[in-house]
Formats: C-alpha cells, structure tokens, sequence
C-alpha cells in the first residue's frame, strides 16, 4: 500500500512539475512581449484546459496534497532534518497562497467564462506591490519545493552527482527567468496603465466582471481557503490523538541510550525525537536503504517486513536481522545497532562494503611505507605529514585505478581490499596490477620528493586471497568498512615477511596462480604462519611490476 501511496506521490509530483515549468518557462517570455506569452500561454492552455488536461493536472493536485495529508496524519513525531522539514512547511503553504491565483484566473474562465491573459493578471498584480510581491513568493515557493523533492527523489541514483551542476543551474534559471518575464511584462504595461487613467481603472476595465460575478468568485475563493484549513487542522488534531493513545515501546540503541518511544513511531522517528543522529539519505522512502539497523534483542516480535523494506533490503542483500530503521514500528522493546554512520550519504552507501556484513572470498593487501620511522626523525612534523599524504594520496590513485578499495591506514601503512565487487580471479589479477601500480607511484613518488628525502621512498606489500568477513566496523560514531579474518591476518604477516626477504611483496602462491600470472623474478617459499598447522607456498617478489609484461597504466 505505502508502495503505492509513494509511486503515486511521485508521478502526481511529476505531474505538477511538468505544468510549473511550462508556466514558469512562460512566465519567462515577458522578457520578449506580453504579446508573445499570451501566444505560448494559448498553446499550453489548449492542453491543460482541455478535458484530460484538467483531470491530470487537478487530479494529480488532489491526490498530491491528500497524499501530504496522510503522510502529515501518519508521522508519530514532527520532528526531521531541516530540508525534510522546509519540504513539508513550503507544501503546505502554497494551497493558500495558491487559492486567489487558481479562483482568479481558471475559475473565471471555467465558471464564468472569462478569458483571463496575461495583460490582466499581470495588470491585478502590479496594481497591488503586495500582491505582485506575495505572487513572486508563492513561485519561489512551489520551485523550492519542486527542487527539494527532485533532488532527494534524485540523489540515490547513481548518475546524479555528475549531472548536479547541471541540474542545480536550471534550478536556478528557470525561476530567475520567470521573474524576469513577470518584471519585463509589468514594465511593458505600464504605459498602456497610466494612458486610461490608472491602474485601479484598468483592472476594472479589464476583468470586466459584475457584482455578482465577483461575489461568486469571492465566495468560492474562501470556501475553498477554509475547506484547506479544515482538512489541515483535522489531519493535525487525528495526529495528537493517534499518537496520545497508543502504549510505548522501549528502543535501546547501541550507543547505551535507552528511548522511550510511542507505539506506531518507527525507529528512525524514535531516534530523530531523541536527538540521536542517524542515516537517512532518502528522508524514510525506503529508497536508500541507509537507515538500516541490525535488531539484536526483539527480532521475533517485529511486524514482517512490508513489500517496500522487503524489496529494499534484498537490494543489498541484507541478513533476516537487519531492518530499515524508517520501516520498521516496533510494538515490543527492541536493541538496535546501526550499520552505517550518520553522515553517510548515498555514494558511500552504495560501496560494497557498505552493503552488507558478509564473507566472501577478498585479496587483502597489506601495504607499509618502510623507514617512516627515519622520516619522522629527520623531517619537521609538517614535512612528515605533507609526505604521508602524498604518499596515501598515490596509494588511494593507484587503487582506484585497479578497483581496490581502501579499507584503513594505519599510520604508515594501509589495508587494501580487492574483490568485494568481482569474482576472486578477477580480484586476484586486479590486486597484482594494483601492487604494480603502487610500486610505479612511490618510485614516481620519491623523484619528485627526492631532494627532501634521505633515501628513497619504498613500500612492502604483503598480499593473500582467501574469504573474510567484511562490513561495516567500529565504534557507532566512526564506523569503517573494513575486513577481518583469518586470511586477512595471514596477508598482514606476509607484509612483515618482505623485510625478511628484502624484497616488494610477498604473495602466497595460490593468488599468483588464480590471477592468471607466473612468478617471473619472484622466488618460492614455503612459510608457517601462525594460526595455521600446514605451511603456505609463497613468492617474495622484487619488484610487483615483473608479474606483468609491461608496465600497467603506461
Ligand atoms: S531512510 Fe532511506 S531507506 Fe530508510
């Protein structure tokens, strides 16, 4: 049902939109000629005028605002984030400042059969500056609302960063426009005003309407004004009792907090009530998925999962205890703990580690910078943190470049996880191209620092694939995604072993072999690492770069 209400508020949402920016864009041809608006207006008028036309866009209208209402009487707390609360308030006050527009102009030419045009709505509004300023208003109202909501209906989708500056120039564009053609039009009547003796004359004149005519129009505009109230104040009264009536349940978060929250509050709810910060990039649409929350105690008393959570969780896969936060109205105690940090937004969401806790079969990697420790010594503490970064920042390019993911650094060093998106194989050859590449970066690295350094810069990697648990770990307020595990642990100790070896990397055989890769340069040994009863085949590699025939990114 919610499914329904929300596919439906969208495409009601759409609907509108599509009509705004027709208007607004006609609005904006003021600056040619009030002439050339009425022209376009025509066009768009025989569409929206028309029978379908009226019942999309009124229909559309209806539904969206009775849909607010719903969502308005459901919401067990008024408490949000500022842009869900700004969305709310700018929704509710365009019907009001809506209503003397919509009487004025369709209803005149529906009930009364008045062709409203530009010149006469233009001419109402500039005769009164406080009409002409509250009808400015009124339209940067509706357009704010309109870009809030498509900009969080938007942002989950993956494409959407690259095409935001973009998107926010025409948010911007279109209604400085439609201002222009409203000031530009104003300025072109002006004369035409001050020749038939003023502009209360010329509304008169021009609307052409009798007593009657503009008592009935009067009095439908205030009907119409109270029948808004009424709803909007009876949705609010329902809402106090709702929420007045119902029991309590008890939340306890894993940062030790313990909320008492009332029945028909969802956890997401509870936790804003509270002050607690928590994810919720699309704003509880069950679009993000961002909210979810592993339940530790109170699981079995939870209602299922409705088609949308469910939908939405099986996206990433989630286990059977991890619900969204913004779903779920628990009516028994419950233990929460959240998977992602608050100020998750919805890139960081969408990484694989980020998706879920899971084992998988990975290539970690164990990268250290060597002689950090002389660095520091000989360096002042600015020039140490200037090299670190650089040193980091190559290291993050060269993953990115072989689609590793960068898991955690450790003060000289990093961990690297390969193949949280792709098969092992994949990930296996993906990892050797990126210890490759680290290689080529630090010697990069060290020319270009070289006359700050006392020797040159040198990096060991230890490197091993074999399945771990990944997911989001750590403390709540700075949680990582990170891999732990036994094999996570063997690849940390080969790291150790290249000072040993005295060479780049060392890499267990089996990795070498499931990427597809001889050991060209590299020399086997047979190691016993701890944790493990039987010995491990591994290659001490010199240089990662001999594994390949050429150079990778060259
Ligand atoms: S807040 Fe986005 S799914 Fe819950």
């Amino acid at each position: 049902m919610r499914r329904i209400e929300r596919r439906l508020r969208l495409a009601t949402g759409l609907i509108v939109a599509c009509f705004i920016v027709g208007h607004f864009l006609n609005h904006s041809l003021g600056v040619v000629s009030i002439d050339a608006m009425d022209r376009v207006r025509e066009v768009l008028a025989a569409w929206w005028r028309s029978a379908p036309g009226t019942v999309l866009l009124y229909g559309a209208l209806l539904t969206h605002f009775a849909l607010a209402l719903v969502s308005l009487y459901r919401r067990t707390t008024l408490r949000m984030p500022f842009w869900e609360a700004a969305q709310l308030v700018l929704g509710l006050l365009v019907p009001p400042l809506l209503i003397g527009h919509v009487v004025g102009s369709r209803f005149a030419w529906y009930l009364l059969g008045h062709n409203v045009n530009y010149e006469r709505v233009v001419g109402v509004l500039w005769s009164d500056p406080t009409a002409a300023i509250r009808q400015s208003i009124l339209l940067l109202i509706v357009w704010c609302h309109f870009c809030i909501g498509i900009h969080y209906w938007l942002r989950v989708q993956r494409w959407y960063p690259a095409a935001q500056p973009l998107v926010f120039a025409t948010a911007l564009l279109v209604p400085a426009l439609a201002l222009a053609g409203f000031a530009a039009a104003g300025n072109e009547l002006w004369p035409v005003v001050e020749r038939v003796g003023g502009i209360q004359k010329y509304n008169v004149d021009l609307a052409n309407q009798t007593p009657d005519e503009r008592a009935r129009l009067t009095a439908l505009r205030s009907g119409l004004e109270l029948a808004f109230w009424s709803l909007l104040g009876a949705t609010l009264l329902a809402r106090w009792l709702r929420t007045r009536l119902g029991g309590t349940y008890q939340l306890r978060h894993s940062s030790g907090r313990v909320i008492t929250a009332p029945m028909g509050r969802s956890i997401l709810e509870a936790l804003r009530d509270e002050g607690v910060p928590h994810a919720s990039v699309c704003g509880g649409r069950a679009r993000c998925t961002t909210c979810r929350v592993r339940i530790s105690d109170g699981l079995a008393a939870l209602p299922a999962p409705d088609r949308n959570e469910a939908l939405a969780l099986a996206r990433v896969d989630a286990p059977p205890n991890v619900r969204l936060a913004c779903q779920t109205h628990p009516r028994n105690d419950v233990t929460v703990i959240p998977l992602l940090p608050p100020d998750v937004n919805a890139a960081t969401a969408r990484r694989p580690g980020a998706a879920r806790e899971r084992e998988r079969p990975i290539v970690s990697m164990f990268v250290d910078l060597r002689g950090s420790t002389r660095i520091a010594e000989s360096r002042l503490p600015y020039d140490v943190v200037f090299i670190m970064n650089q040193f980091f920042a190559e290291m993050y390019e060269a993953l990115r470049m072989t689609n590793g993911y960068y898991a955690q650094f450790r003060g000289d060093g990093l961990l690297a996880l390969y193949g949280l998106e792709s098969d092992l194989a994949d990930a296996c050859r993906q990892a050797m191209r990126g210890a490759a590449e680290m290689q080529r970066r630090v010697e990069l690295l060290s020319k270009s620092l070289a006359a700050d350094l006392a020797e040159p810069l040198r990096i060991g990697i230890g490197a091993h694939a074999g399945v771990a648990i990944i997911g989001t770990m750590g403390p709540p307020e700075a949680p990582i995604y990170s891999a732990i595990g036994d094999n996570v642990n063997i690849a940390a100790r080969f790291e150790g072993m290249t000072k040993a070896y005295a060479c780049g990397m060392v890499v267990s055989a089996d990795t070498l072999q499931q990427a597809g890769l001889e050991p060209r340069g590299a020399t086997l040994h047979r190691v016993r690492v701890r944790g493990r009863t039987e010995r491990l085949d591994v290659y001490a590699v010199n240089d990662p770069r001999d594994l390949f025939n050429s150079v990778p990114g060259t």
